[in-house]
């Protein structure tokens, strides 16, 4: 009897630290994926259940805690869309993704989840409760709802690091004058041009959030959940306050990156969450390729989401000539087999990214700058060269550069020749390897790993409820109390009256005219 009493007790208490944890990543890009897959894992590895909602369902699943509900549908809304392709960006020299597209695209991507039949069988099933909603957050916010319909606490994880965007759901919006935009090629310290730049695009970004896409959010957010709600006799809060409610956020970045703006308490870095430790070996034939190359590797790639087949053949025949001209290894990881490939060159169509970058004999990494890259490049203390293309690896790939272990090129038809000066540089000048590897044990150098970090978190929110202790009061002082504009008016309201009050008393009183006249 005592025996079944402490077991059960043991059961219970390991029962309430298990966590029901729906995770949620609706965008069809690959990179996204790859740090949703992550979360997952180490959540996983503490001993919680996770529920997965992804656009790229899990080839291996894992068979225990854990479910997955596929939204593949999402990427039909790539599919047709050239302009998200090298090709299309070589042609048309694309500098700066249009937020309004973005905003538009994920939007879209609420809209598509919500109306999923896999996620539909979810949230109707009044069964189903869950202890926290982790949402992948780009642009809309949307998501919060389902924090709603579970009555509990929401966490975003952001892909890139602290940046207004995000850090105006759960304190305040940085000041343009030293946070530019993700979108931005500006750097600090910003010109006065470039600040006025960034005061515009904030402007415009937050007369479209209001007028143009917030409405229209707001009505997917009451379609969706007001029935819901309704069928479990709750009334459905208010969109505003609902956006505004998130617990914790967690930021894709880690602490060797400089020219950061502050952040508030409940805003963590977790940069490093997707890489996987111990890294894992390398396949055979990689391994043997990399260890018996005399003057070293030189390994590219651009990325998931960016299909490098779609550049034209001539440019990729002439890169090859440029590949087969070097001393040292290439292996490039390309979609589709190549005629006329040099000895030196090896194409694949897959390559084990980390474990190539964990190896000491690898020189040179050539990357379009994804985030994940390029945390990637930071861990494995390995320089970069960055062609970036759209979205925020200009700004990553400038960040890099900026540190000191990154060359950057253009993407053009000059990309041979550019890159081969690039691969020249860097083969000669050391001082990028040396940065690389002194950013690199910054970012080692922390209390824990971000893994660990990302699990404590979360269980902290949902051990306090939501970490309401953790909230900044300041998202929710509006900003003409926070610019004192209200001071402001009453002072010069005052002065005005002063003046007009003066100058009525002097009127009133005929010498001064008298006098005024004789002057
Ligand atoms: C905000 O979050 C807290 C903690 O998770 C929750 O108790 C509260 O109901 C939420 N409020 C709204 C309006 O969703």
């Amino acid at each position: 009897m005592k025996l079944l009493v402490l077991m059960s007790l043991v059961y219970l208490l390991g029962s309430t630290e298990a966590l029901k944890v729906l995770v949620l990543f609706p965008y069809a890009v690959k990179s996204l994926s790859i740090l949703g897959t992550g979360a997952v894992r180490h959540l996983l590895n503490a001993g919680h259940e996770v529920t997965y909602i992804t656009v790229y369902p899990l080839k291996d699943p894992p068979t225990k805690n854990f479910r997955q509900i596929d939204i593949s549908k999402n990427a039909e809304l790539f599919k047709n869309d050239d302009s998200l392709t090298i090709g299309y960006v070589l042609e048309h020299q694309v500098q700066r993704t249009d937020p309004l597209q973005i905003q538009l695209v994920t939007q879209e991507s609420a809209r598509l989840t919500f109306e999923n039949e896999n996620v539909k069988k979810l949230i109707e099933d009044p069964n189903e409760h869950f202890d926290v909603v982790i949402v992948d957050l780009v642009e809309t916010e949307t998501f919060a709802g389902l924090a709603v319909l579970y009555d509990c606490p929401m966490i975003w994880l952001y892909s890139m690091g602290a940046h207004w965007q995000p850090l105006r759901l759960i304190d305040r919006a940085t000041n343009p004058a030293y946070d530019p935009d993700y979108l931005s090629p500006a750097k600090n310290p910003l010109s006065f041009l470039e600040r006025v730049d960034e005061l515009w695009t904030r402007i415009k970004w937050q007369y479209r959030k209001t007028f143009i896409i917030q409405p229209e959010e707001r009505k997917i957010y009451e379609d969706t959940f007001g029935p819901l709600l309704e069928k479990r006799g709750r009334t459905l809060p208010d969109y505003e306050e609902v956006i505004f409610n998130a617990s914790l956020i967690f930021g894709n970045e880690h602490d060797a990156v400089r020219d950061r703006p502050s952040t508030p308490q409940n805003f963590k870095f977790i940069g490093g969450l997707h890489v996987e430790e111990p890294v894992k070996p390398l396949p055979k034939e990689f391994q043997d390729l990399i260890d018996n190359s005399k003057h070293g590797v030189i390994y590219f790639s651009m990325g998931s989401f960016l299909q490098s087949n779609s550049l034209p053949k001539p440019l990729v025949a002439e890169l090859l000539r440029m590949f087969g001209g070097l001393k040292q290894t290439v292996i490039w990881k390309f979609e589709t087999d190549l005629p006329d490939v040099p000895k030196n060159v090896h194409i694949v169509h897959w390559a084990p990214q980390q474990s190539i970058l964990a190896h000491p004999n690898v020189r040179t990494f050539i990357t379009h700058g994804g985030l994940l890259s390029s945390i990637e490049a930071v861990h494995f203390g390995m320089p970069i060269i960055g062609v970036p293309v759209f979205f925020d690896q200009f700004t990553n790939i400038k960040k890099a550069v900026e540190n000191g272990y990154a060359l950057t090129v253009p993407l053009s038809h000059n990309l041979p020749k550019d890159l081969k000066a690039a691969i020249d540089v860097m083969l000669k000048d050391d001082t990028y390897r040396k940065k690389a590897k002194e950013l690199s044990s910054i970012y080692h150098d922390r209390l824990t790993k971000p893994g660990v970090k990302f699990t404590h978190w979360v269980e902290h929110v949902v051990r306090t409820r939501g970490a309401r202790h953790l909230r900044s009061p300041a998202w929710r002082v509006p900003l003409y109390q926070r610019l004192y504009l209200d001071l402001i008016a009453l002072v010069l309201a005052s002065v005005y009256l002063f003046f007009y009050i003066v100058s009525r008393l002097f009127k009133k009183t005929p010498k001064k005219t008298d006098k005024k006249k004789r002057n």
